[in-house]
């Protein structure tokens, strides 16, 4: 907050970037690559098991310059070597922001308040890789004796949507004889569906939520505590059922899980960037300590090649200022995260709440308003399926929609000719989306004249395609990495805290205010507006009818 800068939009890059984007906004894709046939391979870039293509942005070698320039000009380095030092660049929250020491090798040093924080780190993965060899060899026994085989994680938002992913990523890996279910909303009907089938006996339950006071997951954690007891008729039970995962040792405590099967972690990890903290427990349960390592040594490359490379050849870097290229100069609103790959299906999701609560702000962090664009929509889901629903309108419609398209060389799952498909998809629609189809094209094929307009494609529609070698725990590591530290590229630049969250604290609040209303026996007094006021006496007169 008390960090003063010159307003981004007084920087002389973000001035020239204007006067830039008013001379090059006509250039199309098609002209750019005509101008230079090494394009396709000069604009690429490789960096722990990825290849990042993004030739196929509407920039030039100037706008590049240019907006490496801004990066600079806005103190993109010395925040990141800021945020890796420890330093406490959450200012309104008063904590570092040090998600990068979790994947740090042990033999690395990183200070938090005078303490190195590595040990710490390498204390919980073991006790973490202890237990889950234990569910793992089936020794770890439920309180009838017999062997854990189903794992329900408990959480929401980080706690949740991390482990989600990854897990469904990771499936190839995981221990096919361990069933893994994930319960995160409210709504009753997702815990009663994920136990339905579920034997308590061999249930075993990860409330994991940073604070232990998160509405949802206490809601469900209690629910499942009830469903075991009410099976199990013992609460000595619950120590061979329950596991933890918190920063809140005494709130676990009260809920009554014993802090000895408790995984904590700490304040300067934040929710979103957490899922390689203890949280990812149940995906460690799934894929094992040796492929979970893996995962971290993955993110770690991708730390390590943020912290070290020159901004125009920093993957993450790159993929931050060509976002926010079309977010503030060309207005686009959106972004679509396209994977090709069915073990990818929650990674768009994922990435909506990473990118979306760190850069969903509008306050700079020395308190004024922006006065230009900050964090995307981010949205998509796995290719081909998407083609089918709405990639019309990013061909065809009147958005502009830059798009992340992710394939991989080879499938862990080869089916006949079935990959080789998929990825001819990947290239075609980039293809497409670039390079368009002209009116001359569409009538030199015969389509009448009337029907020509409908058939053309302007083309110009930017991409970026990131490919990887194949989809092991190591590459999901870095891509995940490559987005956290994209996010904190254009929040730097943006000069907005990426890792705080105020804006879900209000509907929280009112929510609370709102429950003992729906709940009181006489109706209340109720001080909302008319609105709220109607539609809370229309739901006290209908429930439980
Ligand atoms: O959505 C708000 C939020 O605080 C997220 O940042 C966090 O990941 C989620 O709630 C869950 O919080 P907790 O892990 O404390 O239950």
């Amino acid at each position: 907050m008390t960090e003063q800068r010159p307003s981004l939009t007084d920087l002389p890059a973000w001035k020239a970037l204007q006067a830039h984007h008013q001379q090059t906004h006509d250039t199309t894709l098609g002209e750019l690559f005509a101008q230079d046939a090494t394009r396709g391979e000069r604009l690429t870039l490789e960096a722990a098991g990825l290849y990042l293509d993004y030739s196929k942005n509407r920039v030039t070698d100037d706008t590049l310059k240019l907006l490496v320039q801004l990066a600079q000009e806005a103190g993109v380095e010395q925040k990141r070597d800021a945020m890796f030092a420890g330093e406490k660049i959450n200012v309104t929250e008063d904590r570092a922001v040090l998600h990068t020491a979790l994947r740090a090798p042990r033999s690395a040093t990183v200070m938090v308040d005078g303490r190195n924080v590595v040990p710490d780190v390498h204390e919980v993965l073991d006790r973490m890789a202890d237990f889950a060899r234990q569910v793992r060899d089936r020794t770890w026994l439920g309180h009838t004796g017999k062997p854990i085989t189903n794992i329900v994680n408990i959480g929401i938002g980080g706690s949740d949507l991390g482990p989600v992913m990854a897990y469904r990523a990771l499936e190839f890996y995981a221990d096919r004889g361990l069933t893994l279910r994930f319960v995160s909303n409210v709504d009753g009907t997702e815990f009663v569906e994920a136990v339905r089938d579920l034997n308590p006996e061999e249930t075993l339950f990860i409330v994991s939520s940073k604070t232990f006071t998160t509405q949802e997951t206490m809601a469900n954690a209690g629910s499942a505590r009830a469903w075991t007891l009410a099976a199990l008729h013992d609460d000595v039970a619950i120590a061979r059922h329950f596991v933890a995962v918190s920063t809140n040792a005494t709130a676990v405590q009260k809920f009554g899980i014993d802090t000895r099967n408790m995984f904590g972690f700490w304040d300067w990890v934040g929710g979103r960037y957490s899922m390689d903290s203890a949280i990812g427990l149940s995906l460690m349960l799934a894929i094992g300590p040796g492929q979970y390592e893996e995962l971290l040594a993955g993110f770690h490359d991708m730390d390590e090649h943020f912290r070290t490379a020159p901004l125009h050849a920093n993957m993450p870097a790159l993929l931050a200022l060509i976002g926010l290229w079309y977010d503030d100069f060309y207005d686009a609103q959106t972004l679509a995260v396209l994977p090709y790959d069915h073990y990818l299906s929650q990674f768009s999701a994922y990435l909506q709440q990473l990118d979306m609560e760190s850069n969903g702000k509008h306050v700079t962090l020395d308190g004024h308003t922006v006065t230009y664009q900050t964090g995307p929509v981010i949205w998509g889901q796995p290719g081909t399926n998407g083609q089918h629903a709405f990639y019309q309108l990013i061909h065809q419609g009147t958005k502009l929609i830059p798009c992340d398209f992710i394939g991989f060389v080879n499938t862990l799952n080869l089916l006949g000719e079935h990959h080789d498909l998929l990825m001819a998809n990947v290239f075609a629609q980039t293809e497409a989306l670039a390079f368009g189809k002209t009116l001359d094209q569409v009538l030199a094929e015969g389509v009448p004249a009337d029907l020509a307009p409908h058939r053309v494609f302007d083309g110009n529609r930017p991409t970026n395609t990131l490919l990887a070698d194949t989809l092991t725990p190591r590459v999901l590591g870095a891509m995940i990495a490559l987005y956290e530290h994209k996010v904190f590229v254009q929040g730097a630049v943006w000069n907005i805290n990426s890792f705080d969250q105020w804006g879900v604290e209000l509907g929280k609040v009112l929510a609370s205010r709102i429950v003992p209303e729906l709940q009181a026996d006489a109706a209340p007094d109720l001080t909302h507006d008319s609105s709220t006021n109607a539609l809370i006496r229309r739901y006290r007169a209908g429930r439980g009818r």
